[in-house]
């Protein structure tokens, strides 16, 4: 079985990708934790973790900035952490707006453009859309943050492929005609838009009292002078993902369909020359030791509560089978890659207890 410690050998970044629900949230918080306790700074940038990990963290009143988990809660459970163990909550949105911020060639223009109607309802779809965000987050921490390994989680996007051309997807979206024809030096003339469009502006500026008009042209001069730079940064963020120290693990359970998105997104990963390391088949049932009548159980409990015990233990024996078989299955499917088990846990994973669990199967240590 892999550990894996091999698969995140002099790696920067590792991006935890799969589809909604698998573990994504807690394979990625697992795996900082157990970098951070073989003595690397390592940040965790997830998206959704569950109230009661977040809160188990002390990480409930994040920024948009990485924090540091306290030591001390970590010790108190018996975890000593050699390295740091960092982690922030995305805050899509606050990244989108921070970009702008460092896109804006001063202060007033920043300022316009966050005032902007226009802005503000771009703004929250694509921050709604998440994945670009994630990325130039991760892009940006990369850079300046100090770090010896990034770990992402992945937003719980309907379609994981969504992540991977999120860059291209903000960069078509900046490039297109649309922008480009509002940004001709003609600007928002009548023109452009043509009478009848600029009385329905200056119709509904007396209507409403708000000047769309006047938002749309702010929104295109102020955005027009930053969208070479928002080019290049999508760019350098799309690079990011094709980097060698970067991988890729796909998260899945063992059931049918998470499965075929893992194996979908395996071939789309393939497909754009994105790099693999290898998969985390999480929440696999194991059989139980007894399967059907245990002797003196009847003795023991009864026979009505015998017999439910004995039914549950067979259901789980069915389940633990079809996961197994599951588990052969992607593997078949992937090519036999580098793939690390963690089985159904008793709990949820909502505290430090219970991440230590899953980074022991992780790391192979259980
Ligand atoms: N191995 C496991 N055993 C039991 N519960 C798990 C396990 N892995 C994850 N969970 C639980 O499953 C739910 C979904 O996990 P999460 O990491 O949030 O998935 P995702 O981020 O992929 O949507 C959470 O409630 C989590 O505590
Ligand atoms: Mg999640």
């Amino acid at each position: 079985m892999t550990s894996v410690d091999s698969l995140l050998d002099g790696k920067r970044i590792v991006i935890c990708a799969g589809s909604g629900g698998v573990g994504k949230t807690t394979t990625a918080a697992a795996l900082g934790l157990g970098m951070a306790e073989r003595g690397f700074r390592v940040a965790v940038v997830t998206i959704d973790p569950a109230r009661r990990l977040a809160t188990s963290l002390g990480l409930e009143e994040l920024g948009n900035e990485p924090r540091r988990v306290d030591p001390e809660r970590l010790a108190a459970r018996g975890i000593e952490a050699d390295g740091e163990l960092w982690a922030m909550m995305l805050d899509a949105k606050r990244t989108f707006d921070a970009l702008i911020e460092r896109l804006a060639p001063d202060d007033r223009t920043r300022d316009e453009v966050f005032a902007n109607r226009i802005y503000q309802q771009l703004s929250n779809a694509v921050a709604g859309s998440q994945e670009f965000t994630a990325i130039a987050k991760l892009y940006e921490l990369d850079q300046e943050g100090g770090f010896d390994l990034l770990v992402l989680d992945t937003p719980p996007s309907r379609n994981a492929l969504d992540f991977l051309d999120a860059p291209q997807r903000l960069k078509g979206f900046f490039g297109g005609r649309a922008i480009r024809m509002f940004l001709r030096p003609a600007g928002l003339s009548g023109k452009v838009l043509g009478r009848g469009t600029g009385m329905v502006f200056s119709l509904l500026k007396r209507v409403t009292g708000v000047d769309l008009l006047q938002d749309l042209s702010v929104f295109f001069r102020t955005l027009g002078g930053m969208i070479d730079g928002f080019m290049e940064r999508a760019d350098r963020v799309g690079a990011l993902l094709e980097d060698p120290a970067t991988t890729f693990l796909i998260v899945t359970s063992p059931r049918h369909d998470p499965s075929e998105e893992a194996i979908h997104f395996h071939r789309k990963l393939a497909d754009a020359a994105m790099p693999f390391g290898g998969l985390v088949v999480n929440r696999v049932h194991t059989s139980p030791s007894v399967d059907g009548a245990v002797p003196g159980l009847a003795e023991a409990l009864g026979d009505d509560l015998a017999q439910r015990v004995g039914e549950s233990a067979h259901e789980l024996a069915a389940l633990a089978a079809s996961d197994e078989a599951g588990v052969e299955r992607l593997l078949a499917e992937l090519g036999s890659p580098p793939a690390i088990v963690v089985p159904e846990l008793a709990d949820d994973v909502h505290d430090v207890d219970g991440l230590a669990q899953v980074r022991s199967y992780l790391f192979g240590a259980a």
